[in-house]
Order: C-alpha cells, then sequence, then structure tokens
C-alpha cells in the first residue's frame, strides 16, 4: 500500500494490497471537545482539558470564544489545555464576525449560549458549506424563549446576527433527534427565567447532559427512557477538569478497515464508549465483524475501552432506520463503504438528516462509490447498496467532507488498482493525523 500526498491541492493517492496492524490511538472526542471549551468559558474559574481534539473545527469554537474575551491556552497535540472561564454573563460583545469555519456544532451551541447575553450584539458566519447548513432548527425554539435572532432566506441560513436579551423557559419538542438543537436549547436555559424543558423524539447524544451536570448545572433528566431533559437557570457553572475520550466517529475507520483488509488486526485505544454513540458496535455485531473491547473503564463520566478488530470474513448485510441512526449518524458515510463488501444487500432509511450534514452524505458518497464500481441507489432518505466482490481505484473527490475523505480512503484501500482522492485534506476538520496513522498501521 502507497500513500502519496501528491500536490498541494491535496490528492492523495492511495495504492491497496497491504493489511492493516498495530495499535492507533484516535484523537480526542469532537462532541466533548467543543463542549469543554464553551462551557469551560461560561464558568468561574479555570477548566482544564486533557486530549482535546486538536483539529480545525473544535480551534473555530475557540477563536470564536477568544473574541469575546475568554482565554484559552494555544490548543496542540498532546498539551492540557487551559480555559479562563468569565462567568455565565462574561461573554464580551466581539468587534467582529464570529468565523465558525465548517463547524456547525460550533455555531449551533454557541447560538444558544449568546441569545441570553442581554444587550450584546454577535454575528455569526462560517464557510460556503456551514452557510449552506438549516439554522431554522436552532432559531425556531430559541424564539419561543424570547430570543432575537436573524438569518439570510428568514432564519434558515448563516450569516446570522443575534441580539441578546432575557429569555424565558419553555417547554420544547424537538422535531428531530439531534444533539446540537437540544444543547442549544439547553445553553440558553442557563440564564432564562424558570424551567426549560427540551423532549426528544429520539435520544440524541448526551454529552451536553452529562457535561453540564459536572460543571453545576441545575440539569435533570425524566420522562420516558430520559427524552425530558430540564435545566433551571440560578447556578453557576464551575471551572472543572476533563478528560476527552477518544472520538467513536473517528475509531470507526479503524473498525472496519480492521474487518474488511485481509490479515489485519488493529487495536485502538481509549475509545469512547457513551452508549448514545456505539450504534456502530451493534451493527458491527450484527455485520459478524470480530472486535473485543478490552480495558473498559470510567473516565470523567464517560465510558472508555480499547477495541480490538481482525479481519473477518463473510459480513452480514444489515439494515438501519430512524431508530438506531441517532447512534451512528457520523459513522453512516463508513458503513456505506462497509456495505459494499457484505454478502447481500444492505438497506438504509430513516437518514435524511446525512442530507443537511457538512455535505448531502447520501448523495456524495453515491457519486463517489459509483465512480468505484459500487452498486448502490439512492433513495430520498437513504441508500440500498448491494454487495459487490471488489471495488475498482478511481479518482474520487472528498467534496470537501472530513468524513467522505476518510470513507474513501478506507473505500480505496480495498480496491483493485491505484485511487486518487482530490481534497483529501478535509478530514483536518475532525482527524488531522488521518493520513499519518494509515502510514503507520500498513505493514
Ligand atoms: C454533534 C451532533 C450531531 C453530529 C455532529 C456533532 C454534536 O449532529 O452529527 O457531528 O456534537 O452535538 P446532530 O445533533 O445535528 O444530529
Amino acid at each position: 500500500m502507497n500513500i502519496n500526498n501528491t500536490s498541494p491541492t491535496s490528492i492523495r493517492e492511495i495504492e491497496p494490497g497491504c493489511s492493516l496492524n498495530g495499535t492507533v490511538k484516535v484523537p480526542g472526542d469532537k462532541s466533548i471537545s467543543h463542549r469543554s471549551l464553551l462551557f469551560g468559558a461560561i464558568s468561574e474559574g479555570e477548566t482544564t482539558i486533557e486530549g482535546l481534539l486538536p483539529a480545525e473545527d473544535p480551534i473555530s469554537t475557540a477563536k470564536c470564544l477568544r473574541s469575546m474575551g475568554v482565554k484559552i491556552s494555544p490548543i496542540k497535540k498532546g498539551e492540557i489545555i487551559r480555559v479562563q472561564g468569565v462567568g455565565l454573563d462574561g461573554l464580551k460583545e466581539p468587534d467582529k464576525i464570529l468565523d465558525c469555519g465548517n463547524s456547525g456544532t460550533t455555531m449551533r451551541l454557541l447560538l444558544g449560549l449568546l441569545v441570553g447575553r442581554q444587550k450584546r450584539h454577535f454575528i455569526l458566519t462560517g464557510d460556503s458549506s456551514l452557510r449552506k447548513r438549516p439554522m431554522k432548527r436552532i432559531i425556531s425554539p430559541l424564539t419561543m424563549m424570547g430570543a432575537t435572532l436573524h438569518g439570510r432566506s428568514n432564519g434558515e441560513f448563516a450569516p446570522l446576527s443575534v441580539v441578546g436579551t432575557q429569555l424565558h423557559g419553555a417547554v420544547i419538542g424537538t422535531p428531530v433527534a439531534s444533539a446540537q438543537i437540544k444543547s442549544a436549547i439547553l445553553l440558553a436555559g442557563l440564564t432564562a427565567e424558570g424551567k426549560t424543558t427540551v423532549i426528544e423524539p429520539a435520544n440524541s447524544r448526551d454529552h451536553t447532559e452529562r457535561m453540564l451536570k459536572a460543571f453545576g448545572a441545575n440539569i435533570k433528566v425524566s420522562g420516558e427512557m430520559g427524552r425530558h431533559i430540564t435545566v433551571e437557570s440560578g447556578s453557576n457553572l464551575i471551572g472543572t477538569t476533563i478528560i476527552v475520550p477518544g472520538d467513536i466517529s473517528s475509531a470507526a475507520f479503524w473498525l472496519i478497515a480492521g474487518a474488511l483488509i485481509p490479515e489485519s488486526d488493529i487495536k485502538i485505544e481509549n475509545v469512547g464508549l457513551n452508549p448514545t454513540r456505539t450504534g456502530i458496535l451493534e451493527v458491527a455485531q450484527q455485520m459478524g465483524i470480530k472486535y473485543k473491547i478490552e480495558n473498559k473503564k470510567e473516565i470523567a463520566g464517560e465510558p472508555v475501552g480499547d477495541i480490538n478488530v481482525v479481519h473477518s470474513r463473510h459480513l452480514k448485510p444489515f439494515n438501519l432506520d430512524n431508530e438506531i441512526m441517532p447512534r451512528l449518524i457520523d459513522e453512516v458515510p463508513i458503513l456505506i463503504v462497509a456495505a459494499c463488501f457484505c454478502e447481500g444487500t444492505t438497506r438504509i432509511t430513516g437518514a435524511s438528516e446525512l442530507r443537511v450534514k457538512e455535505t448531502d452524505r447520501l448523495k456524495v458518497m453515491t457519486t463517489q462509490l459509483t465512480k468505484m464500481g459500487a452498486n448502490i441507489e439512492e433513495n430520498p432518505d437513504g441508500v440500498i447498496i448491494k454487495g459487490i466482490e471488489k471495488l475498482n481505484g478511481a479518482g474520487v473527490d472528498s467534496e470537501t467532507d472530513h468524513r467522505v475523505a476518510m470513507s474513501l480512503a478506507i473505500a480505496s484501500l480495498l480496491a483493485k488498482g491505484k485511487s486518487t482522492i482530490t481534497r483529501s485534506d478535509a478530514a483536518d476538520v475532525s482527524y488531522p493525523e488521518f493520513w499519518n496513522d494509515l502510514t503507520r498501521l500498513k505493514s
């Protein structure tokens, strides 16, 4: 296997033909990294963060917070990051536009944080991908709490402007199970008068609930399956120590690569195993992937463990629907690659949310894998994939989406002949060391 970064436009050549072996430590969880910075910023005192993801998305969050007067130490690999909290009402009005880059989590969670900062004015924007992503889903519930927010196309798209105001609590049912919507409402609830309750149609990732509790917020989870989350204003957040586990969404690439590439044997260390994120492991089991979880423990309120995976033959096709979707939403692109090699037909439904991620992932994965000879049919809310013996090497494009870039890398390792991936540097958004780890694991 040969991986060449051939030009400054980040076209990478990948030649298949090698197993992947050894140990890999995936970078810190992206969702927890964003929240560590955001919650640390609005706390009293210092928050220290070990294992923060040193990638473009959390760096966007840090830059926005610094523009509002929060002191955050430089974000470098392997360093403990220190955030000097300014308290719940301490964020300053920035004298420039807040640039959220490619990061939907930065923009959506910040909106929840900023709407209650009275008499201060904020303008948020992002890159061309983020400016196309739906924001009404955040603006509508925050408006129900009394927020003043405006955006392009009647509030659907960034750039967005916010004038902070005194909010009031509300009971809000969210139409989609989205941790970003839930978190924005809960963050607004921290300074709203009275109680704010979010009711989700299904459980989305619960890092906000766990972490706000650790920072001292008055937050309760109740109702059927814990889908009612209530926050009450009145208590200050207090800075704390956070240890960020490895990101299961990044581990997913090695789990699938290890299972599919003959003679592979990979140990993925220190992976976050929060049950709202482990849908990929449920599916891996159904497929017949041979993996084991070892060294399971709880670190800073989150379950973590090492995942050992070995090459697994005769993988079974699987079905995904809207029930499991929130638990593996970011892993669908790599699962589509896995489905190409299952013995039979895989059906993915209930996945229309994939269309409003960094790219329209259903369309992009279908387009790119079709170039490699995959048998894949795109539907409005999912895809149907018929397993085949081999993909063919081809020229493919990440279309600027980090998870697409990494999924196509794994697909290329399994193809017949060389592939080239254009805009492969998109991986920097969540996993800057991905290409180095890939080179290291090849034997
Ligand atoms: C995230 C939630 C998910 C996920 C995203 C990160 C978060 O989005 O896709 O990568 O950190 O809250 P939704 O909440 O919109 O499903």
